[in-house]
Formats: structure tokens, sequence, C-alpha cells
């Protein structure tokens, strides 16, 4: 994965063909290879509350265009944290004019080293995936937050195209019940849940439909990869989807009530 996530944020930063994917089906390009378009994000700020003065921590930021948004759209100071060094560079030259506002800092999220109770909201777009012990992640982002400080999770469950559907675990799809509900009960975090799993829906088939558009500049870029991958994915989702075999949901949870 590491290899493809290379490759990736190098081609993204040459891609017309990607920045276009990413305006029509995410609404802005973001440099989102995550599932979450603008609508949710607009969810996340009014679920959080994100404003001034609030220290945010982007976890798998990417080339941290989205840790920029949110902080221009709500002037919160927001860390970003990812293992890929060329996208840690971009998102740190893009961001020296806003220094006081946003930081990017290699690191891996199965190797934390945080600093203790700094982040009023650690926020994770389509990431936990890549931690191996959601336990483990979750005890070491509680430990950096600050006290009454929150976690935001957006999270997609459900069943990869390569796993016999008899061998899905159904029963896990329900908010409650999921790996990461399971991870964040045994933290003992509380947690409200918004579903998106409608919404996930429209956002695959859109995918699809655009990048059917696109496959030719694709190609012309000689950025194929990009097209396959998202194209993966977003049948991945909608057959899941239509079969009754996949949720997405954001996760607000806390220590306190919330
Ligand atoms: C699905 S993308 C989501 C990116 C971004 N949050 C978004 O929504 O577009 C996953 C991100 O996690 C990063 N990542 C994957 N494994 C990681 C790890 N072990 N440590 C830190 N970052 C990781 C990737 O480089 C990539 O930027």
């Amino acid at each position: 994965m590491r290899d493809f996530y290379e490759n990736y944020f190098a081609a993204i930063e040459r891609s017309q063909a990607h920045r276009s994917f990413c305006e029509r089906v995410f609404g802005k390009d973001l440099g989102q290879h995550g599932f979450a378009d603008l609508e949710q994000l607009e969810l996340l700020i009014e679920a959080t509350g994100l404003g001034p003065g609030q220290r945010v921590l982007d976890l798998g930021c990417g080339n941290g265009m989205i840790a920029e948004y949110l902080s221009d759209r709500t002037g919160a100071h927001v860390s970003g944290l990812d293992y890929i060094p060329l996208a840690i560079e971009q998102a740190q030259k893009r961001a020296v004019s806003k220094a006081d506002r946003l930081a990017f800092e290699l690191g891996d999220i199965n190797r934390l080293e945080l600093p203790p109770e700094a982040f009023d909201l650690v926020l994770s777009i389509d990431t936990i995936y890549f931690s191996e012990d959601y336990v483990a992640t979750i005890r070491e982002l509680k430990a950096a937050l600050r006290p009454a400080a929150e976690m935001a999770f957006f999270f997609s469950y459900g069943r990869e195209p390569w796993v016999p559907v008899e061998e899905f675990p159904v029963e896990k799809l329900p908010p409650d019940k999921t790996p990461l509900a399971e991870a964040l009960a045994a933290n003992g975090l509380v947690f409200r849940t918004w579903n998106l799993t409608d919404a996930d829906y429209r956002l695959a088939l859109k995918r699809k439909e655009v990048l059917l558009g696109l496959k030719p500049q694709f190609e012309l870029e000689e950025a194929l990869f990009i097209y396959e991958n998202r194209m993966g994915d977003a049948e991945g989702v909608s057959q899941a989807i239509e079969a009754g075999l996949h949720a997405r949901y954001l996760y607000l949870a806390s220590t306190g009530a919330i």
C-alpha cells in the first residue's frame, strides 16, 4: 500500500484528470483519496463545532488539502500526519504562509508518538483502516486528547469483493457493532454516529460515472492506475451496498457525555 500512495501523491500533483474527478465527485479538489465530500465535511464541522483556537490532529492527512480546507473554513489549528514523505512535503510547501494555523509531520499510524493532551479533536477521514490494532491506536489517540476533547472518524465497513458473502459478518454492520465501535468501547469512549450509507452509495455511483468520462484523460496522462484504483473501490462499494453488506458512518467519540 505504501508503494501505491508514493505513486499516487506524485501523480495527483500533475493530473488534471484527478483534479476534475475530485471537483465533480466531492465538490472541490482536495486531493481526496477517502470518501468524504464537502457535504460530509460540513457535517463534521457542525457535529464538532470546529472553530478558531481549537487544535486538531488530522490522522492520515495525505497532501494536507483537507486539513487546509478545514482550517481555512473554521480557523482551527490543524496538524496533519501521514507516512508518505512526498505528501507531507507537498503539504508543508503549500502551508508556508499559514504556519500559524497549519503544521504537517511525517508519522505512522502504527507507531504514533503524539504529545500528551495536545488536541481538542482527533480526526480520521478513512484512515483508521490502516491501523494494525484499532484498540491500541485509539488508546494512543486518546492519550493525545485534552480533557473533554473528541475524536471523529469517517468509517466505512463492508464486504470486500474478494471475501465470500457467507464469510462476511453482517451482524457487525450496525454502528454500535463495527470493529471501530468495539475498539472505542474497549477504550471507555462513548460515541454518537451518523449513518452516511445512502450518501456513500450516491457518491460511489457518481465516481463510476465521472471516472468513465475521464478515462481517456487518465490514459493520456499515463495515470490509468488512479482510474483503476478508484473504479475498483466505487464498484466494490456500490455492489456491497446493493447487497446490504456495507455501511458508512461518522463517529464522534469522547471520554464524557456528547
Ligand atoms: C484513504 S486515504 C485518505 C486520505 C485523506 N484522509 C482523505 O480523506 O482523502 C489514506 C491515507 O492514509 C495514509 N496512510 C496509510 N497508512 C498509513 C500509516 N500507517 N501511517 C500514516 N498514514 C498512513 C495514506 O498515505 C493516505 O494519505
